[in-house]
């Protein structure tokens, strides 16, 4: 924390979908290295207990509401942010949704919504504070993938399209907006416990299997996307945008065959 290389006190940090999960645990993690974090999402009372939750350890964690589906309400978002605390140092792209079902059973409203929130809402709110960072010649976005970038998951068809498509568009806007200093990168969560998952790895099976593809043998949760997030913020990432850094317990290491019980 005292190393300036990997320093993000006073970064004034935006984080959407940051009421819970990892969106929440990134927001506490730069928080408590002295960023100025605002989190942003659909529910005013929601936003502001968890902000009242999350200590700072300079500054207090504000709240905005902007559903990001809502495009309406993104650019008023950026520009409370920067009338408010005058700059914005780094975007992190949390918000997402899942619903997990076979292919032919998805409706077009299922697509919408997933497409809408993961990828349509994500370029939206990268673009908005990427032409304020444009314009002031530097800034870090950070998008939340997925280990479905790697390989798509079985009755996640629009989830998987959707953060494939977030994965190309963190590469597509690095290549863009990397010559005018801005930088854009990805993290790639494997299986984190949250809200969005937890009624699923709470089967047994699910369980199990969770445990034992993952070389690090057990499931993650939202602190361990701190220091990713941390690193790309900070200045010792001066030098690297356009990457997706997968932090998944080593799940998309490899392929761990159970070939003990074979050969
Ligand atoms: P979560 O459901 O606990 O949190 C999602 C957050 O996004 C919530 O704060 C929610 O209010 C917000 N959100 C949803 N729709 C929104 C909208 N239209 N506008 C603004 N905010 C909205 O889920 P979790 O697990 O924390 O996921 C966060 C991100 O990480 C998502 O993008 C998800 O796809 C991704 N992810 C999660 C993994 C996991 O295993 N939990 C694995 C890989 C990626």
């Amino acid at each position: 924390m005292n190393d300036p290389l990997f320093s993000v006190a006073d970064q004034v940090v935006l984080v959407s979908g940051g009421s819970r999960g990892i969106g929440r645990g990134i927001a506490e993690g730069f928080a408590s290295r002295g960023a100025r974090v605002i989190i942003t999402g659909r529910d005013a009372g929601t936003l502001e207990a968890a902000a009242r939750e999350l200590s700072g350890s300079r500054y207090a964690v504000t709240t905005l509401v902007c559903d990001v589906t809502n495009s309406a309400e993104i650019q008023p978002l950026v520009e409370n942010v920067l009338q408010t605390h005058g700059r914005i140092d780094t975007l992190i792209n949390v918000a997402g949704i899942n619903r997990r079902q076979p292919a032919e059973e998805v409706t077009e409203a299922d697509w919408d919504a997933i497409l809408d929130t993961n990828l349509k809402g994500a370029f939206l709110l990268s673009q908005a504070v990427g032409r304020y960072m444009l314009r002031i010649g530097r800034g870090s976005q950070i998008n939340i993938a997925s280990l479905n970038n790697y390989a798509p998951l079985k009755h996640v068809a629009p989830y998987a399209a959707s953060k494939a498509g977030l994965g190309h568009l963190t590469r597509a806007l690095a290549l863009e907006w990397g010559p005018r200093g801005v930088r854009v990168n990805a993290i790639a969560p494997g299986f984190i416990l949250t809200d969005l998952t937890r009624q699923l790895w709470a089967q047994p099976h699910m369980q199990s299997w969770g445990q034992n593809i993952t070389p690090l043998r057990r499931l993650g949760n939202p602190q361990d996307m701190v220091g990713a997030a941390i690193f790309l913020a900070s200045e010792a990432a001066s030098f690297l945008t356009g990457q997706i850094i997968t932090v998944d317990g080593g799940v998309s290491a490899g392929i761990p065959w159970p070939i003990e019980q074979t050969s």
